[in-house]
Order: C-alpha cells, then structure tokens, then sequence
C-alpha cells in the first residue's frame, strides 16, 4: 500500500485518514479517495491494474481446484485479484466499502461473472459466517487502525467455511509499537489472533516489497479445520 505515490499524494491519504479517525470512521476516507480520482487509477495508489504477484504465485502452485468453490475478495479495489480467481473457475464474491470502486470494478470488467457488492467488513451480512472456501485478504487490515484490529481480524476469520482457506498478503512490523499509520502493518501477536479464532497456519512466506525502503511483508495460508 501507498507505494511509490507521489509525496502529494501521500500527504492527501495522511489527511484524509486523520480525518476519518477524529470522527471515529476509519473506512470513512477511502470512497473519498476513489471519487476523487475520477476513473484515473494513478491517484490510488495501491491500483496495479493487475492481480498481485504473489496471490498469483500461490494460485500457480496450488492448481487444481475443485470447480465452482467460492471465493471471497475483501476490499477488492479495482477488481484484478477477482478477476484472477474467476479466470480459474471459482464462483467469486468481491466486495469494498467504496461504491465508486465497485462501479469501476463493473466498469472495466463488464462481462465478468464476478458478484461485485459494496459491502462493509464491519458489517457483513449474516449469510456469509463460513461460507467460502476460499478467502483473499491483501492489504485491507493494515489500511484500518488498531483500534479496530480485532474486530477487522474477527470478521475476516468468520467467512471461512470448515475446510476452507484463508490467504492473508499484509505488511508486518517487528514490535507490538503502534506505528504512525496508514499504513498500520500487522504485529506476531495481531497475526496469532486468526490462530486463536480458530484458523490452522499451514504455510508463510516472508518477502520485502522494494522501494526506496524496503517494506517487509508476508503471505500467509491458513485453514479451517473440517470440524470446529
Ligand atoms: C489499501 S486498499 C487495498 C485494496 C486491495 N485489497 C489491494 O490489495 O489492492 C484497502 C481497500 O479496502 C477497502 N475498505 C476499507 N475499509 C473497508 C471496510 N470496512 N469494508 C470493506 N472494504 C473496506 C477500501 O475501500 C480499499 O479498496
């Protein structure tokens, strides 16, 4: 997130963020940022118009699937990681608090057999408590503070079906400091907590996002045990 964006930009995020936090919205600025850009995806910042390499390394490694599973894109954005699970033959949700990026999302994908929603993690609807088998969060918890870091994990955790997958790609910080967001990179202990919510971790990968400074991140794959 917030790679590479110009210093500009960067100072309008900060300010939109600080001021969803006074009013206690912390979802609250990133419709602003897509209405703002006006369909030019250079002024969001984590828009690659592309599927992220490395859910797409794990997607490589990890075929076959078993046809029509159902996938869930949280905080979908543009829509290139809905459109890469969908490509494969899953049946995908994906949904975003921002209407104007799920409108851009049917803009440029307008036959795609992606179910786009606006939806809000901290309000998901009831019939999607373990409902996916497959579930991709990248990059959405570290956009929200930690004072709802729990809730946001919770959420999270509670759309995986019994047997299903979570893959999680985030930045991580080395100490449980606050950092001074956004971005709000995850700590050991934040990620424990899909652990003790009742996900197995069954694989991680360290790597480093290179910039001007290098930005350590991980993916992680988790699961949902068959029985609770
Ligand atoms: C940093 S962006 C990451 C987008 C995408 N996942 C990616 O990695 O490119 C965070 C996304 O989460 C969405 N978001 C923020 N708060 C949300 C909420 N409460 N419910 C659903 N989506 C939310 C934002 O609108 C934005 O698209």
């Amino acid at each position: 997130m917030f790679e590479q964006q110009p210093e500009k930009l960067q100072l309008h995020i900060k300010q939109l963020a600080t001021e969803a936090l006074q009013t206690a919205e912390p979802s609250a600025w990133f419709e602003v940022l897509y209405a703002e850009a006006q369909g030019d995806a250079t002024q969001v910042p984590w828009a690659k118009l592309a599927p992220h390499p490395y859910l797409q390394d794990w997607l490589t490694n990890h075929q076959p699937f078993a046809s029509r599973q159902k996938a869930l894109i949280i905080g979908c954005g543009l829509g290139d990681d809905a459109e890469a699970l969908a490509k494969l033959g899953f049946e995908v949700t994906a949904f975003d608090i921002s209407p104007t990026a799920i409108a851009w999302c049917q803009q440029r994908f307008p036959n795609s057999t992606v179910n786009y929603l606006v939806a809000d993690l901290f309000a998901l609807p009831e019939k999607w408590h373990l409902a996916f088998d497959f579930v991709f969060e990248c990059r959405n918890i570290q956009a929200l503070p930690l004072n709802v870091r729990f809730s946001v994990i919770s959420s999270v955790t509670s759309l995986v079906a019994l047997g299903g997958t979570l893959l999680v790609i985030t930045r991580v910080r080395d100490t449980e400091a606050e950092p001074n967001g956004p971005p709000w990179p995850l700590s050991d202990l934040e990620l424990q907590q899909f652990e003790s919510l009742g996900l197995q971790q069954v694989e991680k990968l360290v790597f480093l996002e290179s910039e001007q400074v290098e930005v350590k991140q991980v993916r992680i794959e988790y699961q949902r045990h068959n029985s609770i």
